[in-house]
């Protein structure tokens, strides 16, 4: 059975299954994938709790559908492209054949290094192929892995060992983005001091800088595989994993309190990143599938590694920046590479698309078929150039919804199969059912219509748990209306019943695509010692989609405001990273706080939007003058 659709009507159809008959919809595709023992029961569920599990009894391990059952027949074509951040230096290809054979390679240096079955692993390095392999091969012993953007800080990673009780730290001495030079180990040995349960760190050769190395703690990759190698340990039976056991964790903020850990399930998150993977983009074998996100995030997880390698694909991965050296390298990597398709997000096009078209000259962009887009809402005029001068009119730009927690994408075009609808992502894939509702959780029928987007039915790539908190997974998807997920997004349903997704409606902001809750900027910018208090929102910014607007309590400065404004900066990029670093930071005497004490952010958000002149009632102000001393104030 092939898992794609090839024809509206035949969308309309399986859509319809899906819904009728989502446990037979979904043995059918579950059907193609490989397994150690099929399930005995398809679906067990309820949202209450919540309690989710699909595939019980069957028993699989992801890298052998992901590798090995590609070696008879593509066992010599590439899996992996890789191009470096200089396009100076060589790129590498590793064949099918020769991923599984490095994957099971490094699966016997963590064994080595006592890396057991369940064991979590926090993985922290740059986009380069050992990345992936370090992934694959926790897969293969069975360990749970937890990547974590490079972007991050040590307090951050910090916080992300401490909450999964990481055993082993995979990392690389340093990376390389754009023209900087990251230091990952010295990052790394700042968080572990922290950190009692990791006792290994394998520490990857990539910028040679130099690093502590701390005897019995840490180790070179480079000497590991050597090891393995000397004892002749090429091979590594893939682990027998529960469809229902733990694959990875991947922490991601959420409206209140610290990121929470999302955690996928082996079997369902397989079934649901391979169909997507192949449907969405209509992979056909032979192209050259490029998808500009890090594997840091759901989207590299997702549509990087697990969802193309299960299906054979090539997926290339690029370790730098689309500005370096110039706003014309993704170009430059398309035309190189010959990509068929590019998955890229809104940020990145709008970034590029205001260097001008000249970048674009020269460049061969012919090989292109499909465009896909992710991450936040693309507005139309990035949609128009995105169509038009990468994708000469002739591909289809699937706009992809989706979420950490969703596994996979959700609502999106299918290309070349179902419509497309300029900064629309359209209709739900098959076995998704979405619906709107209003704040009191009732259903919003009918199109032309807007509300809070929820899904009522379980897929199979959906969050399971929030790691070590299952009451907190309860609450934040849960609680807010009974028996539906709740995405936390707002959207529009149009007269022709496509979805359009309007942005987040709770606390979260979406800052070039990157997800960061406002109660976490808070936390940090409260820790610098001069703050009393402060605020934060989002407001519109042109390439990042949101930028971060603080408005900071803060009587008495060491120096002067700019000096202080720097200070604070400094101090998120310490607790969280630079991409929760504040845009804009205003100082005020005072924040706009009703009776009860509860910040009006209502009135902060349109102030930072620059929307000054109709703030809305605020009568019930504690102190009303504030508001003056703010709008005043404004940045
Ligand atoms: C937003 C990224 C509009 C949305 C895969 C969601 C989007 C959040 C789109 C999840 C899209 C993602 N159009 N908004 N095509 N895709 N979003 O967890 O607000 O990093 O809730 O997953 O990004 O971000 P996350």
């Amino acid at each position: 059975m092939s898992l794609k659709i090839s024809s509206f009507e035949e969308y309309e159809r399986v859509y319809k299954q899906s819904v009728e008959q989502p446990e037979q919809f979904w043995d059918g595709i579950a059907d193609t994938f490989l397994w150690k023992k099929k399930w005995d029961k398809t679906l067990e569920w309820n949202f209450k709790e919540p309690n989710v599990k699909w595939f019980q009894g069957a028993k699989l391990n992801i890298t052998e559908n992901c590798l090995d059952r590609h070696l008879e027949k593509s066992g010599d074509k590439p899996a992996i492209i890789w191009e470096p951040n200089d396009p100076n230096d060589d790129h590498r290809v590793l064949t099918y054949r020769q991923l599984h054979d490095k994957v099971c390679q490094f699966a016997n240096v963590l064994k080595n290094n006592g890396v057991k079955k369940g064991d979590r692993i926090c993985i922290y390095m740059p986009m380069v192929p050992e990345l992936a392999i370090a992934v694959l091969a926790c897969a293969r012993i069975g360990a749970i892995h937890s990547v974590v953007f490079g972007g991050f800080s040590a307090q951050s990673i910090a916080d992300r060992i401490l909450d999964a009780t990481c055993s082993l730290v995979i990392t690389a001495d340093g990376g390389f983005r754009g023209a900087k030079d990251i230091p990952l180990k010295t990052v790394i040995d700042d968080a572990l001091v922290q950190c009692p349960s990791v006792k290994k760190v394998i520490v990857l050769t990539r910028s040679r800088t130099a690093v502590s190395m701390i005897k019995g703690r840490d180790v070179w990759w480079e000497d590991e595989v050597k090891k393995v190698e000397t004892q002749g340990n090429l091979t590594f039976a893939a682990e027998e994993m529960d469809a229902e056991d733990m694959l990875f964790i991947l922490y991601t903020s959420g409206s209140t309190g610290k990121p929470k850990g999302v955690v996928h399930t082996c079997g369902g998150y397989m079934v649901y990143a391979g169909y997507t993977f192949a449907n969405v983009f209509q992979y056909n074998p032979g192209e050259v599938y490029f998808c500009t996100a890090d594997i840091g995030w759901i989207t590299g997880h997702s549509y990087i590694v697990y969802g193309p390698l299960s299906q054979g694909a090539t997926t290339l991965m690029f370790e730098g920046i689309p500005t370096y050296p110039d706003a014309g390298r993704f170009w430059d990597v398309v035309d190189k590479h010959k990509v068929n398709i590019l998955y890229t997000a809104p940020t990145a096009i709008r970034s590029l698309m205001s260097f001008g078209d000249d970048m674009l000259r020269g460049k061969d962009l012919s090989t292109l078929t499909k465009l896909g887009s992710v991450g936040e809402p693309i507005n139309e005029e990035a949609w128009h150039w995105f169509d038009e001068k990468i994708g000469h009119g002739h591909c289809p730009i699937v706009d992809t919804w989706w979420q950490t927690e969703t596994g996979g994408i959700m609502i999106s075009p299918i290309a070349g199969v179902t419509k497309t609808k300029p900064s629309f992502a359209t209709l739900p894939l098959p076995g998704i059912q979405p619906l709107l509702v209003d704040e009191n959780g009732k259903e919003i029928t009918g199109n032309g219509v807007s509300g809070n987007l929820c899904i009522k039915f379980p897929w199979p790539g959906m969050i399971r748990t929030t790691y070590g908190d299952h009451e907190r997974c309860r609450t934040a998807y849960f609680a807010t209306y009974e028996n539906l997920y709740f995405t936390g997004d707002g959207c529009l349903r149009d007269e022709d019943g496509y979805y359009r997704i309007t942005g987040r409606v709770d606390d979260v902001l979406n800052v070039s695509g990157h997800r960061i809750g406002t109660a976490e900027v808070e936390n940090a910018i409260n820790m610098h010692s001069s703050v009393v208090e402060s605020a934060v929102v989002g407001y519109p910014h042109d390439i990042k989609g949101q930028g971060v607007y603080a408005f900071v309590v803060c009587p008495e400065k060491h120096g002067d405001d700019e000096l202080t404004r720097k200070d604070i900066a400094m101090t998120v990029t310490r607790i969280i990273g630079a991409i929760a670093r504040p845009d804009k930071i205003q100082f005020v005497s005072g924040l706009p706080k009703t009776r009860s004490g509860k910040i009006m952010r209502r009135i902060l958000r349109k102030i930072a939007e620059g929307e000054t002149s109709n703030l809305g009632d605020t009568s019930t102000l504690l102190d009303p003058n504030v508001v003056e001393e703010i709008k005043s104030g404004a940045l």
